[in-house]
């Protein structure tokens, strides 16, 4: 019999987290104006708003940290991890910046212009942003079952070849590039196959265009490929990953994700064509080349942090994480998207609360409901998120009302996987005593960061 999949490591250093009581949660709730970004984080149990830049970082990178060669130019811990990143990649050149976004900004106003698009599966919404604020149009192409949330398939996140090359047909004068994001964040964490990516490198390549892959989750996308495409289940997740790349013809990263660190990001280009001209918008925006926004020590801890978000131990390991919250979901009768993702298991707020009008933001009730009962905090992406306010004041709403757990790395054990489980089951069970809200007040953009909400009724 198939023994527990255990966590890949022991603990070396522990951070007390705090329980409060259901009457403290009400108040910190009430305070928080019903929105979770608005507590402190220490009145939080579990945290599953997101798993950027908040996981553990090992022995081994905390050790590396004290070899950080805090140098302006030219410092060994940029060299030391430039041979890392070209190791892993295949890509010769390499910028780091301080973040995704950061990466994000300084490649697209080095390549793009107004009046162009960018086809992706799915654009995450700092991308979209940089793209949108130089005036290009953000296409999301991921195929149709990627929007389906109970559906099972192994690739949701691929992209749609048809409308790819529809649209390269259209539209090609436009589009200076092909994104793709491994794996698709905004489509639930899901995986794109190596199929995939090979058959949109090389339409992208006859029509003359490059492919920059958003890599944040690039090592969860190689374990996925390992686990579930033909072909590829004696490969070396590395060997997978070193695939991936070398269809592409640069990437951004945000290392806060499978870089195992805190803060970093960058981006990797294969030949020199546009590195003038990011090199120029890094200085400007970031900081000089060989450290862009970033401490010597950031790059040592980064230069670790690559090598073991790529061990295959850690990777089944974290595969089977959302796997497992999922098959408790299951069993206690709730919807989420299908199969669980590699970072996340995002919850179908409907399948809880089916006759909750949209009006009254089921998965932001949701959201509330996983605080006030176990102090567990998620992040809603349902109408709240992309839905509008008009100046009519009527409101636009979103196809899908999901609520996002998204786990940190190397952070929370098997047994705060079982409590979440029981809370969720829980909520369930009390559904018919959850309140919806409504919004009280609200900025024109990004609202969910700061709305205020009251209860209805
Ligand atoms: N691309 C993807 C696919 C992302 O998921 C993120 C961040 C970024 C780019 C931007 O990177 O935060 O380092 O600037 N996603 C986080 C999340 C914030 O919670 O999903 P960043």
């Amino acid at each position: 019999m198939a023994k527990t999949m255990i966590e890949p490591f022991r603990i070396k250093s522990v951070e007390p987290i705090r329980m409060t009581s259901r009457d403290e949660r009400v108040r910190l709730l009430d305070e928080a104006k019903l929105n979770v970004f608005k507590l402190r984080a220490e009145d939080v149990l579990i945290d599953w708003l997101t798993d950027s830049g908040t996981g553990a970082m090992s022995s081994r990178q905390w050790g590396a940290i004290m070899e950080g060669d805090e140098s302006y130019a030219g410092a060994r811990s940029f060299y030391r991890l430039e041979a890392v990143i070209r190791k892993i990649t295949g890509m010769p050149h390499f910028i780091p910046t301080h973040q995704g976004r950061a990466a994000e900004k300084v490649l697209f106003t080095a390549l793009c212009k107004k009046g162009n698009l960018v086809p992706n599966n799915c654009h995450f919404d700092t991308t979209r942003a940089n793209l949108e604020y130089l005036g290009v149009e953000a296409a999301d192409l991921v195929i149709p079952e990627g929007l389906q949330p109970g559906l099972v398939h192994p690739f949701k996140g691929d992209i749609d070849l048809g409308r790819v090359e529809a649209l390269l047909k259209a539209e090609g004068g436009r589009i200076p590039f092909g994104m793709l994001t491994v794996t698709n964040n905004t489509g639930g964490g899901q995986p794109v196959s190596m199929a995939n990516i090979r058959a949109y490198a090389k339409l992208l390549k006859q029509y003359g265009k490059p492919l920059i892959l958003d890599i944040c989750r690039f090592a969860e996308n190689a374990m996925f490929i390992k686990m579930r495409e033909p072909g590829y289940a004696n490969t070396p997740v590395a060997d997978i990953a070193a695939e991936m790349f070398s269809y592409a013809d640069g990437a951004t990263m945000s290392a806060k994700k499978d870089g195992m660190v805190n803060i970093g990001g960058f981006i990797v280009l294969r030949d020199d064509r546009w590195l003038d001209d990011i090199r120029n918008n890094l200085i400007m925006m970031e900081g000089f080349p060989t450290y862009g926004g970033l401490a010597g020590r950031d790059l040592e801890a980064l230069a670790v942090g690559l090598e073991e978000g790529l061990d295959e131990d850690y990777l089944r390991y974290r595969l089977r994480t959302a796997e497992y919250l999922g098959e408790k979901l299951d069993a206690a009768g709730i919807g989420f998207v299908k199969p669980t993702g590699g970072h996340a298991v995002y919850l179908d707020a409907r399948t809880v609360l089916p006759a909750m009008p949209v009006a009254h933001y089921p998965a932001w009730a949701l959201c509330n409901a996983l605080y006030l009962e176990g102090g567990i905090r998620g992040v809603e992406i349902g109408s709240v998120m992309f839905g509008k306010r008009l100046d009519d004041g009527s409101e636009t709403y979103h196809k899908m009302e999901l609520l996002r757990l998204a786990f940190p790395r190397r952070m929370y054990t098997q047994s705060h996987f079982d409590y979440a489980a029981e809370v969720i089951a829980e909520v369930k069970e009390r559904a018919a005593s959850i309140r919806g809200v409504k919004i009280v007040k609200q900025p024109k953009f990004l609202r969910h960061f700061t709305a205020e909400f009251a209860w209805v009724g």
